[in-house]
């Protein structure tokens, strides 16, 4: 069975289309979540879910092995990153090449970077339409591997969607959110059995 960790900040919505898409299957599940946030919402989600739920903070991630470590026990064939927002340390891409993946709220290269996530993302997505009424803007969701800069890494799946004129930066979430729930599950599926 391919076993998959996910990482994730907050709410955890993903994470949660994640895991029920997973639920109950002998090829591959997610065993464990870790998060940055105490009480994130996504820990809760977890621990309903009977998977283990882990959260750190910012001396063990990035000051001590204990994450490696952790990981190292948990042996994930993939490592999903779902809504987190820290920089993920050099050390643990290394130890699993190739096998961390994000998924970012926008068609990168644009609209990515540090301090863009979340709500930032859509917002500035949202003034460029308003800024650029010609022409047709378009946002979207991109699922990249993971390199130690933020929204580098070669892309694996871009999903797009239209920002029309009535859109607003929450109408805009909506959208990218729809396209993660659908795209996500399958695109980790795709990876891990083929
Ligand atoms: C998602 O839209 C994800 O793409 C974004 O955070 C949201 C988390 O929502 N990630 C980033 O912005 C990373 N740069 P969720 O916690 O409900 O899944």
């Amino acid at each position: 069975m391919k076993r998959i960790v996910i990482f994730a900040s907050g709410n955890g919505t993903n994470a949660q289309r994640i895991i029920d898409h997973f639920k109950g299957r002998t090829d591959a599940q997610v065993v464990q979540v870790l998060s940055n946030n105490k009480s994130a919402k996504v820990l809760e989600r977890a621990s309903n879910s009977k998977i283990s739920a882990i959260s750190f903070n910012r001396t063990a991630f990035y000051k001590t092995d204990h994450i490696l470590n952790l990981l190292k026990t948990t042996r994930p064939d993939l490592i999903v990153l779902a809504g987190f927002l820290w920089l993920f340390p050099e050390d643990i891409i290394r130890a699993f090449p190739d096998n961390v993946i994000n998924i970012h709220p926008a068609l990168l290269p644009d609209f990515g970077g540090k301090g863009m996530y979340g709500k930032y993302v859509h917002e500035a997505v949202y003034a460029f339409a308003k800024a650029h009424p010609k022409q047709k803007t378009h946002t979207g969701i991109t699922i990249h591997k993971v390199t130690p800069e933020y929204d580098k890494g070669e892309f694996l799946f871009q999903a797009k969607v239209e920002v029309t004129r009535d859109d607003t930066p929450e109408s805009i979430a909506e959208k990218v959110h729809k396209l993660e729930y659908k795209h996500f599950p399958e695109v980790i599926e795709k990876i891990l059995i083929t």
